[in-house]
C-alpha cells in the first residue's frame, strides 16, 4: 500500500504521450531545446570531472555560484546575496522543497490554470489543497485579479505565478506584476514566481518578482537557459529567513546539487548573453513559422506566445484534446493535449517549438492532414 496523498496523483499528461509513443515520432511534447549546452559550459564539466570535482559540496550549493546567482539579481534587488539562493536539482526540485517547506495540511495554494503541471500535485503532496485561478485566452491568458479576490479564503498560504508562461506563452506586464503583490501583501500570501523561462522572451520584457516585498520566492533554472535539461540543475532565490527553511528540505531530498554541474554553469553564467541570444533568435524565427502554419489550419487558432516556446492554439473540432492527440500520436505526432494544464486547458493543444526545424516542418504537416482530414473542414489558403 502507498500512502494515499501518493497513490492520488497522476502520471503527467506530458509523460504519458511521451512514453507511449511509437519509435520515430516527432516529439513536440516535452519542453526541451534541440540545442547543446554552450561549449564552455561543456568544457568547464569535463574539466571539473577530471579535476576530482566529483563529491559532495554544500547543501545549498557552491558559494561561488551562488554569489553569481545573487549578482543575477542585484540590480532589481540590491540587498539580494548568496544567503537567499539555494542551488537545487532543477526548478522542479526547487518548486517541490518549496512546497514542503511552505504548505501546512488544509492550506489552499492559488494555482494557475492552465498552468504548468507540478505546481496542484506539489501542493497535494504536501497536504495542501491546490485552487485553480483562470488565465482565460480572452484575457491574453493573464490573472483576473477580481476572480482571485473572490477565489482567496482565510486557509490561502499562497500564489504560484508563472511568466512567461508555461503553457500559454503569456508574459506578465509590469501592472500585472505590481497587481499580483499588492493582492498577496493584502492578504498575507507567499508567491512562488517560476521564472525558469526568462531569457525566452519574443515581445516586451521579463519582469521577475525578486525583491517584491518579502514574500516572494524565484524558483529558476538551468535546463533551458543552457539546454541542459538533463543535468538537472537550477536555483532559487528567497527572502533569507525562508531560504533557511526551505534548505533543510532541500537537504533531506537531495544531499546538494551536482558538484561538477555547479562548476559548469559557474563558468557559463560568464557568458550568459551569448549563450542565449543565439536561442533566443532562432525560437523566435520558429514561432513566426510555427504561428502562421497554425493560423492557417482549419478548426485552428493560435495567439503568438510572447515568451517561453509553445504554442498553445485552440481547436474547434467537436473532440477532446486527449483524443486529438492520442489520433496525432497514431499518426506519429507527440503533442500535449491541454488538458493536461487544467480545465481551461481542455479546447487546446501544446506544441513545443524549441524542437529542430525538419521536425517541426514535419509535425506541422501531421497536424495539417489531420486538421484537413477532420469531418467538414476545408484547407484555408
Ligand atoms: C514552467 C516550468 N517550470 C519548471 C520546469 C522544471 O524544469 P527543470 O526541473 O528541468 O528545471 C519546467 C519544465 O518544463 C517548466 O516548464
Amino acid at each position: 500500500m502507498v500512502a494515499r496523498r501518493v497513490s492520488e496523483i497522476e502520471i503527467s499528461g506530458i509523460r504519458r504521450m511521451f512514453e507511449g509513443a511509437p519509435p520515430g515520432a516527432i516529439n513536440l511534447g516535452l519542453g526541451e531545446p534541440d540545442f547543446e549546452p554552450p561549449a564552455v559550459v561543456v568544457r568547464a564539466l569535463v574539466s571539473a570531472v577530471h579535476d576530482k570535482m566529483n563529491h559532495y559540496g554544500p547543501s545549498a550549493g557552491l558559494t561561488a555560484l551562488r554569489e553569481k546567482i545573487a549578482d543575477r539579481y542585484r540590480d532589481i534587488d540590491p540587498e539580494v546575496s548568496r544567503e537567499n539562493v539555494i542551488v537545487t536539482a532543477g526548478g522542479s526540485e526547487g518548486l517541490m522543497a518549496c512546497a514542503l517547506a511552505l504548505y501546512d495540511p488544509g492550506d489552499e495554494v492559488l494555482v494557475p490554470d492552465p498552468g504548468f503541471v507540478l505546481y496542484a500535485p506539489h501542493a497535494r503532496l504536501a497536504g495542501a489543497t491546490p485552487v485553480p485561478y483562470s488565465l482565460a485566452e480572452e484575457q491574453r491568458f493573464l490573472p483576473d485579479l477580481d476572480e482571485l479576490e473572490r477565489r482567496v479564503t482565510p486557509r490561502t498560504r499562497a500564489i504560484v505565478v508563472n511568466s512567461p508562461s508555461n503553457p500559454t506563452g503569456a508574459v506578465f506586464p509590469k501592472s500585472t506584476v505590481e497587481g499580483l503583490v499588492a493582492f498577496a501583501d493584502r492578504h498575507n500570501l507567499t508567491i512562488v514566481s517560476d521564472e525558469v523561462y526568462d531569457e525566452m522572451v519574443y515581445e516586451g520584457h521579463h519582469i521577475s518578482f525578486a525583491g517584491k516585498g518579502d514574500r516572494a520566492i524565484v524558483v529558476n533554472s538551468f535546463s533551458k537557459m543552457f539546454a541542459m535539461t538533463g543535468w538537472r540543475l537550477g536555483f532559487l532565490v528567497a527572502p533569507r529567513s525562508m531560504a533557511v527553511e526551505i534548505n533543510k528540505v532541500h537537504y533531506h531530498v537531495v544531499a546538494c546539487p551536482s558538484t561538477p554541474a555547479q562548476f559548469a554553469v559557474l563558468a557559463g553564467l560568464a557568458h550568459l548573453e551569448e549563450a542565449t541570444a543565439a536561442m533566443r533568435t532562432e525560437f523566435h524565427a520558429r514561432r513566426e513559422l510555427v504561428i502562421r502554419a497554425l493560423n492557417r489550419m482549419p478548426g485552428l487558432r493560435c495567439v503568438p506566445p510572447a515568451g517561453a516556446f509553445y504554442a498553445f492554439p485552440r481547436f474547434s473540432w467537436p473532440v477532446t484534446a486527449y483524443a486529438v492527440a492520442g489520433d496525432l500520436l497514431k499518426r506519429g505526432l507527440i503533442a500535449t493535449p491541454g488538458d493536461a494544464f487544467g480545465r481551461l486547458g481542455a479546447r487546446h493543444l501544446r506544441l513545443s517549438f524549441a524542437a529542430s526545424r525538419p521536425n517541426l516542418k514535419r509535425g506541422l504537416a501531421i497536424l495539417g492532414k489531420y486538421a484537413t482530414d477532420m469531418p467538414g473542414q476545408r484547407k484555408r489558403s
